[in-house]
């Protein structure tokens, strides 16, 4: 429970948005777009967005971190995606027929992930992740997938499964039961779904022994970024890569939140493991709906036309999406600017952790490059089951907090990050390190 005082300077801060969500929630589900935009007493809403910064319709401004859940990894309405996006608009915005920089946006998708030869586009994060399993299930004629318990792939129902389960129907640690998180999902969907915990070989080695001959691939965040941010253990995700080979299990790499972000060729690049299928979404299409999804050749050759599994899309490839993708990752996204978020992300990891060690309160950061995440526990977890037990109320009080004095430090639920892009400034890390400072303090008062 956030405290009464908290929820109050919310409210007082607040009063167009309660008016316009008045509105919304009669005829929206929750008043909101997408469910996770909801929140008790309710959201405030945006009218600009510019740089690192976003204004409510109060006239609030907030230093964004949330950045359209990393999206908008150049800041927001970046002066060469406006003007690429303007320029193509002048063309038209959607032909359903092919155009020239779908190849060009592709060869550089290819050049940041070597291990792939062939990219297909999509819209979201979720139509990439789809088609993927599809894909891998084409290719082994095998039905059953592997994902990882406190993942989250998106909204398809074969993937909707474990993602923030309540502990008590998730079974023992070592061997998850599937737990489907949705009404509306057919039982027999998990029948096909298996489940494994992160930072733990010998599991998912049991797991494949197990199903042996029916699983098609392993579907894995290489860095878990669902479930706030939670790290690799040295030597795992080699290990993962050696197993599924030796197994002949296809492994995807879905990188819709570390693809692009926390190296240019993402986490496959930073850890150097080749898997055999990557996902892309968020930072690629430089603010716009993007996705894509990738892998060695004789696999991605079982698509239509070259082969019998269906991909389309009436606004697949679109060039409105394009355009803004291709000037975000062959123009502004350098290496000194990966460079860039990757220190300016540092230096923030450093001083929100430092802020809690001066308070002496129980939390930690835990952060990768240019993300970063406060769990109020004790310890860095290592997997959901020790992410699971955060304090929650403690994570909506400094939540609040932030928010109510000007920085927005991630979406509105648990478990997500800080994303910093090009268009923070060390003054905006430096208020950030500031106002947690302050919020720490004042939890350690009580
Ligand atoms: C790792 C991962 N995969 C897939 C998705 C789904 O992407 P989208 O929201 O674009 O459908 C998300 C969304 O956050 C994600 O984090």
């Amino acid at each position: 429970m956030v405290k009464e005082e908290t929820v109050k300077e919310y409210t007082s801060r607040t009063p167009k948005s309660k008016k316009l969500w008045e509105v919304a929630r009669e005829i929206i589900p929750g008043g909101v777009g997408s469910s996770v935009r909801c929140f008790e007493p309710y959201p405030f809403f945006i009218n600009k967005a510019k740089g690192s910064k976003v204004w409510d319709v109060d006239g609030n401004e907030y230093v964004d971190f949330l950045m359209g859940y990393g999206i908008n990894i150049t800041g927001h309405a970046h002066p060469t995606i406006v003007d690429a996006v303007k320029e193509q608009m002048e063309k038209g915005s959607a032909y359903a027929i092919p155009h020239e920089k779908t190849a060009l946006y592709v060869k550089e998708l290819l050049r940041r992930f070597p291990a792939m030869d062939i990219f297909q586009l999509a819209n979201s994060g979720t139509e990439a992740t789809m088609h993927a399993t599809r894909v891998a299930r084409a290719y082994t004629g095998k039905d059953k997938i592997v994902k990882i318990e406190g993942t989250y792939h998106g909204q398809h129902d074969y993937v909707y499964v474990s993602i923030h389960p309540p502990l008590a129907k998730t079974g023992p640690k070592w061997a998850p039961t599937p737990v489907i998180e949705s009404e509306g999902i057919p039982a027999d969907t998990a029948k096909n779904t298996l489940i494994a915990p992160y930072n733990d070989v010998e599991a998912m080695e049991n797991l494949f022994k197990k199903h042996e001959g029916e699983i098609a691939a392993v579907m894995m965040e290489p860095v878990m970024l669902n479930c706030g941010v939670i790290l690799p253990k040295p030597g795992y995700l080699k290990d993962i890569r050696k197993l599924t080979e030796k197994y002949n299990i296809i492994l995807i790499f879905d990188e819709v939140k570390t693809g692009c972000r926390i190296a240019p060729g993402g986490a496959s690049e930073l850890y150097k493991i080749k898997p055999d299928m990557v996902t892309l979404a968020k930072a690629i299409g430089g603010g716009l709906p993007l996705a894509a999804f990738g892998g060695k050749r004789d696999i991605m050759e079982s698509l239509v036309p070259l082969g019998r599994t269906s991909h389309g899309g009436t606004y697949c490839a679109n060039p409105l999406s394009i355009s803004a993708g291709l000037a975000c990752l062959t123009k502004v996204m350098t290496d000194k600017m990966y460079k860039y978020i990757t220190d300016l992300g540092g230096k923030l990891n450093k001083g929100v952790s430092d802020m809690i060690e001066d308070a002496g309160v129980t939390a930690c950061v835990n952060s990768i490059g240019p993300l970063g995440y406060v769990f109020f526990l004790e310890a860095k977890p290592v997997d959901f089951r020790t992410a699971t037990v955060n304090d929650l109320d403690k994570t909506w009080e400094y939540w609040f907090h932030m928010v109510n004095n000007g920085v927005l430090p991630w979406g509105p639920l648990q478990f997500e990050q800080w994303y910093t892009s090009i268009a923070h400034t060390k003054e905006d890390v430096a208020k950030t390190i500031e106002t947690s400072g302050d919020a720490f303090r004042k939890q350690a008062k009580g």
